[in-house]
């Protein structure tokens, strides 16, 4: 995980100043709540008095109240209520620890880091917004790390083979390959076949560190995709998809809600994890693959992060392959 970026963590909509709602990202227990003028918060899910679990309780007066004995914290995590004792003093350390928390493009966003937050989330320009007339999104965990997650949506050339019954007739030669990147980004675009060919399929792969992507398949839709880590093993992913040729008379929601539970709930979770669980090293690191020129987004994923990380002062991890004669490395005494 990449620190100091804002990560998308929920979707907004889902929200309410009714009842908490508990979660787990990037490795922590958090509880996530509106408060009285509707402001997103977020904290960790630990009560401060005796440590259980205050997503369990209620919002009362805006402030978050535990289920145990009723104590109550306001917004920015100071005790304000104790019914067992309410005309005492409320002891210092009683204090909830609340973190940065924004909302924006429909989504909720935790800060993680020590540093200060950075005023913007980060976003992609060609991302499609909430108010397009055909925007659809969806969520979904996967059982993967985050970082292979991010690496896959610049793959290509595995459409013909782990989506062959609906791409099996695509030609499999990468060709047009066109990659840039700055510090913190990458656009991606290549064909499967020729570009003016009429079998040309096209791909579009925009990435915004840390998580961030805009895919644009064969520029009948875009979908935006984030893919937030639960923890080392597992990844919440969101996405929200466009057309952008919604040529139909009406039904436009109902095509591009189909295309989303295709793309997203189908093509990915059924026949892109399968093959993406199993991988090792279970992070994209140094050394993790082999690459060759098709797979030129993916290792410029993989470069940008480590040296995001290298930056953070995370020490690399650098994956050795098995040798390619076992037998030679590993001598039978
Ligand atoms: S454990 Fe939360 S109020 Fe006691
Ligand atoms: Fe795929």
């Amino acid at each position: 995980m990449l620190p100091n970026h804002w990560y998308a963590i929920y979707d907004a909509t889902k929200l309410t100043a009714k009842k908490p709602v508990a979660m787990r990202r990037l490795n922590q227990d958090l509880v996530a709540w509106r408060d009285v003028v509707g402001t997103a918060r977020l904290s960790v899910d630990r009560c401060p008095h005796r440590g259980t679990k205050l997503s369990a309780g209620s919002i009362e007066d805006g402030c978050l109240t535990c289920p145990y004995h009723g104590f109550r914290f306001e917004t920015d995590g100071t005790c304000v209520h104790i019914p067992a004792s309410p005309n005492s003093q409320i002891p210092s350390q009683m204090k909830l620890a609340t973190i940065p928390v924004q909302e924006d493009h429909g989504l909720i966003w935790m800060w993680w880091g020590d540093q200060e937050p950075s005023p913007n989330v980060p976003w992609l320009n060609n991302a499609p917004s909430a108010d397009s007339p055909t925007a659809q999104a969806s969520e979904l965990v996967y059982p993967i790390h985050y970082s292979r997650m991010v690496e896959s949506n610049f793959d290509l050339h595995h459409f013909p083979f782990v989506h062959s019954n609906i791409a099996g007739n695509l030609p499999t030669e990468v060709t047009n390959i066109e990659v840039n990147h700055g510090e913190d980004w990458i656009t991606s675009t290549a064909y499967l076949g020729e570009k003016d060919d009429q079998k040309g399929f096209r791909f579009d792969s925009n990435l915004k560190l840390p998580n961030v992507q805009v895919l644009t398949i064969d520029q009948r839709f875009h979908i935006v995709t984030i893919a937030t880590p639960i923890d080392d093993t597992t990844t919440w992913t969101w996405a929200r998809l466009e057309l952008l040729k919604p040529n139909l008379p009406f039904g436009k929601k109902l095509a591009s809600k189909l295309a989303l539970k295709t793309e997203f709930g189908y093509i990915q979770y059924r026949q892109d994890i399968p093959v993406l669980e199993p991988m090792t090293p279970t992070t994209a690191q140094p050394g993790s693959s082999t690459f060759i020129a098709a797979d030129a987004g993916a290792a410029r994923y993989v470069s940008l992060r480590q040296r995001a990380l290298k930056q953070a002062g995370v020490p690399e991890k650098r994956f050795i392959q098995p040798h390619p004669h076992p037998s030679a490395s590993t001598p039978i005494p």
